[in-house]
């Protein structure tokens, strides 16, 4: 078994799926489901014994002690988060709850836990925490790529409270010597991610026929990963990585905000024709402290561990806007009364 944490989410219901596609391993999925987190994601492992959901909070002492104990995984995947920048501006108090407190509560008992172990499960246990390339802050248009030596300058609440965990584990690895991999992944798309983020919201906007909201100039320069392949980037982190060391992911695809959007309108007016859905764009007022640009430089995992991305952004983002527009029931399940709330407050 591994503990998945966060599986209900964006990311981590695509890496379970991708997961129990590859392996007979199972997978306790611990997600405490606030708005981000939709078992509707993961509606085809209903019946599939080899997940087990628990909803509660990696905060939960008690309850996670008694997952460990239970379950006893070799290995713990830490996602949960509160994950959107422009909610953390709006109300940072969740993002330390979760963010820094909550990851503090799951280090202290995965340490009780991995403490009392021997032998081999012992030295094969990981602690692998799921963090972001916004703790490294924001690059100007020359300066190279972050990678892993790359000073943390975290400029969002979102971001300060990333960075907050990542000392923790870190720490955690140096003073207790709890087996840590972090990872530091770039803007991932794809299926499943809740429209409150760019592309979704783009998509599902677009199709509604309602305003595409770029902020400021739209010149803001973010590097895509499909998230299969940050999926994958972090199965070979967890079966190869150096215990103790960071690894930077992203899929060395940097575009301007406003040349993505375009580029989504373009995929959807072959796939929708009709309307001009570029002609939905427009520009609002920016987000207060607005990262300019966000770059990876991958070269250590893959160097060290054989990794590289298998989808261009082509073929990744026509993917997502297909799979967006076959699944429309999903749409329409996860825009509940507080997203509305969300989007109007946000938006207005
Ligand atoms: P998401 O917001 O889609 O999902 C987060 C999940 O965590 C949800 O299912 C939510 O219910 C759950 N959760 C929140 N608080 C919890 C708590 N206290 N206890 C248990 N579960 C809780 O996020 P995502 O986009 O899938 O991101 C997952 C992780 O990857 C996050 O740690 C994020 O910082 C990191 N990350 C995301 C990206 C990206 O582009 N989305 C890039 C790099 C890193
Ligand atoms: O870099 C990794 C990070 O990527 C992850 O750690 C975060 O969890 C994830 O949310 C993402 O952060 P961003 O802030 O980059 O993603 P977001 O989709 O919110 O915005 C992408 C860019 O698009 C950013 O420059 C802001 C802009 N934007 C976003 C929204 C929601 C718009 O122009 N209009 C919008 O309505």
């Amino acid at each position: 078994m591994i503990l998945v944490t966060g599986g209900a989410g964006f990311i981590g219901s695509n890496f379970i799926l991708d997961w129990l596609a590859a392996s007979s391993e199972g997978v306790v999925n611990l997600d405490k489901l606030t708005y981000a987190g939709n078992l509707a994601s993961l509606a085809t492992l209903a019946r599939d014994p080899r997940h087990v959901f628990v909803r509660g909070d990696i905060g939960d002492a008690a309850l996670v002690s008694t997952l460990l104990e239970r379950h006893r995984p070799r290995a713990i995947v830490n996602f949960a988060a509160e994950s959107h920048v422009d909610r953390s501006i709006r109300g940072p108090r969740a993002f330390i709850d979760t963010n820094v407190v909550g990851t503090l509560e799951l280090l202290e008992s995965a340490r009780t836990w991995w403490q009392g172990l021997a032998g081999g499960e012992r030295t094969g246990f990981r602690f692998l925490h799921v963090s972001t390339d916004e703790v490294y802050g924001s690059l100007a248009p020359a300066d190279p790529a972050f990678s892993e030596s790359t000073p943390f300058a975290p400029n969002s609440p979102y971001a300060a409270s990333k960075a907050g965990s990542d000392h923790l584990v870190r720490a955690w690895h140096h003073t207790y010597g709890l087996p840590v991999l972090t990872t530091h992944c770039s803007n991932n798309y794809g299926p499943r991610q809740f429209p409150e983020k760019l592309i979704p919201l783009m998509i599902v906007n677009a199709l509604a026929g309602r305003r595409l909201p770029v902020y400021g100039d739209g010149q803001n320069v973010r590097d895509w990963l499909y998230v299969g392949d940050h999926c994958s980037a972090l199965r070979a982190v967890l079966a190869r990585g150096r215990v103790g060391e960071t690894y930077a992911i992203g899929g060395g695809a940097e575009m301007r905000n406003l040349d993505l959007v375009r580029a989504l309108c373009r995929i959807l007016d072959a796939r929708r024709p009709g309307r001009d859905h570029a002609a939905q764009i427009e520009f609002v007022a920016d987000r207060p402290g607005h990262d300019r640009r966000y770059a990876i430089d991958a070269t250590k995992i893959e160097r060290e561990l054989g990794w590289k991305p298998a989808e261009t952004f082509e073929t990744g983002l026509a993917r997502t806007v297909d799979w967006y527009l076959a699944n429309g029931d999903w749409i329409d399940g996860v825009q509940s009364d507080e997203y509305r709330r969300w989007i109007d407050l946000h938006y207005a």
